[in-house]
């Protein structure tokens, strides 16, 4: 097999990050926009040492589970890489992916229940941020995802994952920053105004924080007028901030922000408790799906424990911390963000929770020198899991069951096989949610006997 080669393959399975998987020549072939069942001429795009990668030209025989698009930029825009496939078949290749992962990575023989479905398959997604740059020519304003692996801006018109009003609030600013000549960030030279947009969207009220990321150390008029013209125009905006991030960087927002018009938050609200979502909180992006796995916590914690010791780790805003705090003796929150932290003693406080401390640290470190036991140790780290010395003490401090949170599987089912290698029993089954249809993403949930 060479770079550039045209095959035809068969696509036989599906893989964790999204790909259809074919053989060839004794390889595994990972095509993009390719489904089981699917017969796909591809190309070559990489020969790696045991596989390659593909991309699809053209559908010879189609799945029966194609379906067409809602959007029409779903091949190049990234966001909703599994558009292409039906939603019910959706979570079958997801929960086949993650029993696959926890047999593979994790040599775990558990039952993996079917995926808890997200109640909304579009108009889901509650946080927004797109890159903005702007034409070579002409200067207007562009906005939207990256295509994948570059930094080339899709202009995107129409997002179907997100609430519609986005689009128009985005649409809105792409023409008035032109007017008001706020210029799009132009990366390579470093210059520019308006370097990403960002919107935080409440499920429970529908209201809107707009921020604007900016390549600047303070505001000007320009940017001050641009900003209360999008807020005077929309009456779901409950404010607009501006971020400033003037350095040379990949990462999104700076540290400062100002509130220029409105309220510098949204509130969002989760199982009757309520949540200040501020331009930089983390918060789940489907508020709505997220609610079912609180709730699913909650009730494993309320049915198996009576009024027990809680420790919620990796907390964020302590969205579990607080959501159980009416069934708990008391809860302990550790997070190592402490923009977050602040944040939630003021949730805590609004929600009139007494039973809380939140500690602004480092998980592990945290483990590592606590000397209470806790009947429950919440543990819902990043992407990349938790680290094996995290791990030590996380079930050094529990007496009772550790309830692991997990948006990604592979890591998830290591650590687990970490925990069973040390003596711990997976003692439920693991209960996948669907956080994020049209996309490869699966958030789990087990339950571990330490
Ligand atoms: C997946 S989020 C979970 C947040 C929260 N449980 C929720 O549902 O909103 C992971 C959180 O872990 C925090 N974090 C990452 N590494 C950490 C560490 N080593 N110690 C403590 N917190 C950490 C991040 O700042 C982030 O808030």
């Amino acid at each position: 097999m060479r770079e550039n080669e045209i095959i035809t393959v068969r696509i036989e399975s599906f893989s964790n990050l999204g790909f259809g998987v074919a053989h060839h020549d004794g390889m595994a072939v990972f095509v993009e926009n390719a489904c089981p069942g699917d017969v796909v001429e591809v190309k070559i795009e990489k020969v790696h040492k045991t596989y390659a990668n593909a991309v699809t030209k053209t559908i010879i025989t189609s799945s029966e589970h194609r379906i067409k698009p809602v959007c029409p930029l779903q091949k190049v825009c990234g966001a909703c890489q599994l558009g292409f496939i039906d939603y019910d078949y959706q979570l079958e290749l997801k929960h086949q992916n993650v029993k696959d992962v926890m047999k593979k990575i994790g040599g775990l023989d558990v039952v993996v229940n079917a995926p808890i479905p997200s109640s909304q398959k579009y108009n889901y997604r509650h946080k927004i941020q797109y890159p903005v740059s702007q034409t070579k020519n002409s200067g207007r304003i562009l906005a939207g995802y990256y295509k994948p692996k570059t930094h080339d801006i899709v202009n995107i018109k129409y997002c179907p994952v997100q609430p519609e009003i986005c689009d128009e609030i985005i649409e809105f600013i792409r023409e008035k920053a032109f007017d008001y000549a706020i210029k799009g960030y132009v990366e390579k030279a470093h210059s520019g105004d308006l370097r990403h947009v960002v919107l935080r969207v409440s499920a429970d009220s529908g209201k809107i924080l707009v921020t604007l990321v900016v390549n600047a150390t303070q505001t000007f008029k320009a940017l001050r007028d641009f900003a209360k013209c999008i807020f005077d125009e929309f009456d779901c905006v409950a404010g607009v901030c501006v971020n400033f991030n003037p350095k040379k960087t990949n990462v999104i927002m700076g540290e400062k922000t100002e509130c220029v018009c409105g309220k510098d938050y949204v509130i969002e609200r989760i199982l009757g408790k309520t949540f200040k979502i501020g331009a930089n909180t983390f918060f789940q992006v489907n508020p709505k799906s997220a609610e079912n796995i609180f709730k699913y916590v909650k009730d494993y914690i309320s049915s198996n424990f009576k009024l027990p010791m809680v420790l919620d780790a990796y907390s964020g805003v302590s969205a579990f911390g607080i959501t159980v705090s009416d069934i708990a003796k008391h809860v302990v929150c550790v997070e190592e963000n402490k923009d977050a932290c602040e944040l939630a003693h003021e949730i805590a406080r609004e929600n009139k929770v007494k039973n809380i401390e939140i500690n602004n640290m480092d998980a592990g470190k945290f483990f590592a020198q606590e000397k209470r036991k806790f009947d429950v140790v919440i543990l819902d780290p990043p992407r990349s899991g938790c680290t094996e010395e995290s791990l030590d003490n996380a079930f050094k401090v529990c007496s009772g069951k550790i309830i692991y949170v997990s948006c990604n599987p592979a890591t998830l089912a290591r650590d687990l096989k970490y925990l069973k290698d040390k003596g711990c029993k997976i003692t439920e089954t693991i209960q996948p949610f669907d956080m994020f249809p049209q996309t490869y993403h699966i958030e789990n949930v087990a339950i571990i006997e330490v």
